[in-house]
């Protein structure tokens, strides 16, 4: 696991010598320690199918930050979708980041910075117009990491999670 070309060994300079992690595409055989770090992590939880459709339709994009022994510490995944234009004949195509979450230990070392980093590449392959996400409006270290990827608060959409908390919508084109 995480030996293939796709590997990217982090290194020294993310100040965890002692605890090496590589990202990498992920797997199906990755996807119950995503679901693990999902539930630990984040309140939203989703259906394993759910996941497997990321994975088969937009797997480039779907990566997995894993420890020493292979296991799951961090993962994103995107979708794209296909809006209409109102004012134009054309579709627009936009990258929409589904989740993103890093296992408390292994927080603050640039890991989800590798991994926003390396699967905007990918899912920017899809040919999308722009990046868009929610997040809770709460989650200050989210949107902290949002903004230094250029991402802008575009507007707020209520009640937008089960327990009723907002979210802001976010965007940034694809250049
Ligand atoms: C948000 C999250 C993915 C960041 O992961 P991470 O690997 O710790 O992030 P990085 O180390 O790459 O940090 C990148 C930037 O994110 C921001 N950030 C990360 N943690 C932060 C914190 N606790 N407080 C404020 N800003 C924070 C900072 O801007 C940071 O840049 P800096 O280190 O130069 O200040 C992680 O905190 C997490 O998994 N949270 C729970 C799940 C979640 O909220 N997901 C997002 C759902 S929309």
């Amino acid at each position: 696991m995480g030996t293939d070309k796709n590997s990217k060994p982090m290194n020294d300079t993310l100040g965890m010598p002692n605890k090496p992690v590589i990202i990498r595409k992920c797997t199906e055989e990755d996807l119950d320690g995503v679901m693990q770090v999902n539930l630990n992590e984040l309140p939203e939880d989703y259906p394993y199918f759910f996941y497997k459709s990321l994975l088969d339709n937009f797997g480039d994009a779907f990566l997995v930050a894993c420890d020493q022994e292979g296991k799951v510490v961090g993962y994103i995944m995107w979708r794209v979708e296909k809006v209409p234009s109102v004012d134009e004949f054309k579709i627009y195509k936009k990258g929409h980041l589904v989740s993103i979450a890093v296992s408390k230990d292994y927080r603050r070392l640039g890991i989800a910075t590798t991994l926003l980093t390396m699967s905007m590449k990918e899912i920017k392959k899809y040919g999308i117009d722009e990046y868009v996400l929610e997040v809770r409006v709460s989650n200050t270290p989210a949107i902290s990491l949002y903004k230094k990827f250029n991402f802008s608060i575009h507007s707020i959409k209520y009640a937008y999670y089960r327990d009723g908390e907002n979210a802001y919508y976010m965007i940034r084109k694809a250049d």
